[in-house]
């Protein structure tokens, strides 16, 4: 059976940088379910769908072919085929994957995709509903999050590498507008699952975080050093 790592938290916790670095160090695959709700946008996005037209929305779900390879060890989405990484990660596509993810019929089609990928792999998963409704039987599950100021003035740092302008108050109007209706939502809304380790990494590094998850996994399964 294959091992499986849930983390869920917050937009902007950190997530995706420390499960990429729990995944390389155990060797398991890093599965990113947000872009995939982020490619789903795109293809919303394009067809200038609004988040609110459900009936709209179901179609495209069944227009939209979403799937995943992995090019040296990086996830890549493919939507109808195309690689849509570079187009992933704008507020705007976050904006719009946070709204249009409270829809059911998109979360039913990428939860089964999650779930065939964890079935045959052993992954480190991140996401919002990863140890609530994906993986209920993960090894290990993580909630992690940290403070609104801390994840604005990450995600301003991480558009500024990338020579892209950020303003850190309005980041962090969005992030909190984002955990609401992330939290508030009906259909699997973010929370800490019963069994999950919570971590808040406002004044941790990303060792001590990944450090930390590792033990918690090794603790759970017994796991002696893999990959
Ligand atoms: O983690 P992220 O910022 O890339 O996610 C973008 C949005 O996608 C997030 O605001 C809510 C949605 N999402 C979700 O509903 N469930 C997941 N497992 C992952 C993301």
């Amino acid at each position: 059976m294959a091992f499986s790592i849930a983390i869920d938290g917050p937009a902007g916790a950190g997530k995706s940088t420390i499960a990429r670095r729990v995944a390389r160090q155990l060797g398991f695959i890093y599965v990113d379910t947000g872009a995939m709700y982020r490619a789903m946008a795109v293809f919303l996005l394009r067809r200038g769908i609004s988040p609110e037209n459900a009936e709209a929305i179901g179609k495209a779900c069944g227009e939209a072919d979403i799937s995943i390879c992995y090019q040296d060890g990086e996830q890549i989405v493919l939507l109808n085929g195309e690689n849509v990484n570079p187009l992933l990660r704008t507020e705007q596509a976050g904006n719009m994957a946070s709204a249009s993810s409270v829809n059911p019929s998109v979360r039913e089609k990428l939860v089964e995709l999650q779930q065939k990928l964890a079935a045959k792999t052993d992954v480190v998963m991140d996401g919002r509903d990863i140890g609530t409704v994906v993986l209920r039987g993960a090894d290990c599950k993580i909630y992690m999050t940290a403070s609104v100021e801390v994840r604005a003035a990450r995600r301003a740092a991480e558009l500024l590498a990338k020579g892209e302008p950020a303003d850190t108050a309005a980041i962090g109007r969005d992030i909190a507008a984002r955990d609401h209706r992330d939290m508030t939502r009906e259909t699997s809304p973010l929370r800490q699952a019963e069994d999950a380790v919570y971590l808040d990494t406002s004044d941790m590094t990303i060792e001590e975080v990944s450090d930390r998850i590792i033990a918690v996994f090794r603790e759970k399964t017994g796991a002696s050093q893999k990959g």
